[in-house]
């Protein structure tokens, strides 16, 4: 499993590390950054999927990936009067455990870490890659600073650096000029699997922004994975139903997460092949997704995605709680610490519910993390909860939902940076 994000120069953070674990929640006013996060992960996601970069940031239209926001030299932290020039990078780093799913098998070692460095190109506006690591435990079994070797054969001049593609694209799918090349160096095993290992994890990854509109639509047979905005959710939810037992906690998860008394799904075909959506009550009434309401099919695209045949490792959901009832979120909470309490899904998710922050578990408590823009500065700081002074008593008497809507948690952060007042002891 992933167990830390660093982002360095990345948007608002200069060098910040966001701690990951089973499951992530991640707060912060508006503008802080949290989605800047989710922005790192889908860099770090699109090079997984062996993209170039500039598929990454610009789109892959027949992929259906969409552009990361922001323009390519808006990735490069803002540095107040300057320029953006060729010596300004980014830096995006992800550490991960072996586990069963995706690197066990490899011979590598417990932890994993990845970093990549990329910079704007001079002229074009693209971006290059400008340097990459890859590390087992604390041996380092790559990197790109055998580039500066003089009088090698990787030798290269800094513009030339953009013809590089990443190591997980190239080494880690042993194809590509590069991998020949690297075959003289001993360690070039250990590298391809590495990369391999590393490129299966990032690519193991989906980004959820739910719109009810796409949820309702029917959809041809043959997709078995939801899409990123709910697409394909007829489909997905009848596949799961083929499975009498996982059909039994779809719904009973469901009859607990909405007031409809669901008893069982229709799933309908039109005559243009396209199927539909029934939700079928225990009274005898049906409701077709087309009128079913927007928070029901909220929840069954959520357990459609965490439930359903979608082999993701880690799921990435913004404003988690969107157009759930208040009373409802603490079925949402388990539902997800169930889901990857065995360490197999990650979920990360970023809220701005007080509500739901103060029903998360103890361990959710230990990664939940929260961003916040330090005053008179452009510059954000992601620090987790729970160190926060006195975050741990706080919690059990007053609920960490207070805590977030009370502003206590920009306060602490900031006496905690040597930068406001003590929030125990306000002026
Ligand atoms: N290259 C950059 N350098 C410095 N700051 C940047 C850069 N790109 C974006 N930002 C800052 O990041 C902010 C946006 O952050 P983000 O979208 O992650 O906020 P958020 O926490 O998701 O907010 P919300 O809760 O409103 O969705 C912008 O307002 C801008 O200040
Ligand atoms: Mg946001």
């Amino acid at each position: 499993m992933i167990t830390s994000l660093r982002l360095k120069d990345f948007k608002n953070f200069v060098d910040e590390t966001l701690h990951v674990g089973p499951f992530t929640v991640i707060v912060g006013a508006n503008a802080s950054g949290k989605s800047n996060i989710r922005d790192a992960f889908r860099f770090l996601h699109g090079v997984g999927r062996g993209y170039s970069l500039a598929e990454i940031a610009g789109g892959k239209h027949e992929a259906g990936w969409k552009p990361i926001r922001g323009a390519t030299n808006e990735m490069v932290r803002f540095q107040a009067g300057a320029e953006i020039s060729e010596l300004d990078r980014f830096s995006l780093e992800v550490e991960m455990k072996s586990d069963r799913q995706a690197l066990s098998y490899l011979e590598l070692g417990d932890n994993i870490r990845y970093r990549i460095d990329v910079c704007p190109e001079d002229s074009s506006g693209g971006l290059s890659i400008a340097d990459e690591e890859l590390w087992s435990d604390s041996e380092e079994i790559y990197t790109t600073k055998i580039f500066d070797e003089p009088n090698t054969l990787l030798n290269r001049s800094k513009p030339a650096l953009c013809l590089v593609p990443s190591i997980l694209r190239d080494i880690g799918h042993a194809a590509g000029p590069l991998a020949d090349v690297l075959a003289i160096y001993s360690q070039a095993d250990r590298r391809s699997q590495g990369a391999t290992g590393v490129a299966r994890r990032l690519n193991s990854m989906r980004f959820f922004d739910f719109k009810p509109d796409h949820m309702r639509e029917p959809a041809f047979p043959g997709q078995t994975t939801l899409g990123d905005n709910g697409e394909y959710l007829p489909v997905v939810l009848r596949k799961i139903c083929t499975d009498q037992k996982r059909k039994a906690i779809l719904t009973s998860w469901l009859r607990e997460l909405t007031p409809m008394d669901v008893k069982d799904f229709e799933f309908p075909d039109d005559p243009s092949g396209r199927i539909h959506l029934v939700i079928c009550e225990a009274n005898g009434a049906k409701v077709s997704a087309n009128c079913a309401s927007d928070g029901t099919l909220r929840f069954l695209a959520l357990l459609a995605a965490l439930l359903g045949n979608d082999s993701a490792l880690i799921y990435f959901f913004e404003e988690i709680e969107n157009g759930l009832h208040s009373s409802r979120l603490h079925l949402l909470v388990e539902l997800i610490e169930r889901v990857t309490s065995d360490g197999t899904k990650q979920v990360v998710a970023t809220t701005h519910s007080p509500e739901m922050l103060s029903l998360v578990g103890d361990s959710t408590f230990e990664s939940t993390s929260v961003v916040c823009r330090l005053e008179d500065t452009n510059e954000a700081i992601i620090r987790p909860v729970a160190e926060l002074p006195k975050a741990r008593e706080l919690r059990k008497t007053q609920g960490l939902g207070r805590l977030l809507s009370g502003r206590w948690m920009e306060t602490a952060l900031a006496f905690a940076e040597g930068n406001g007042n003590d929030p125990e002891h306000p002026e």
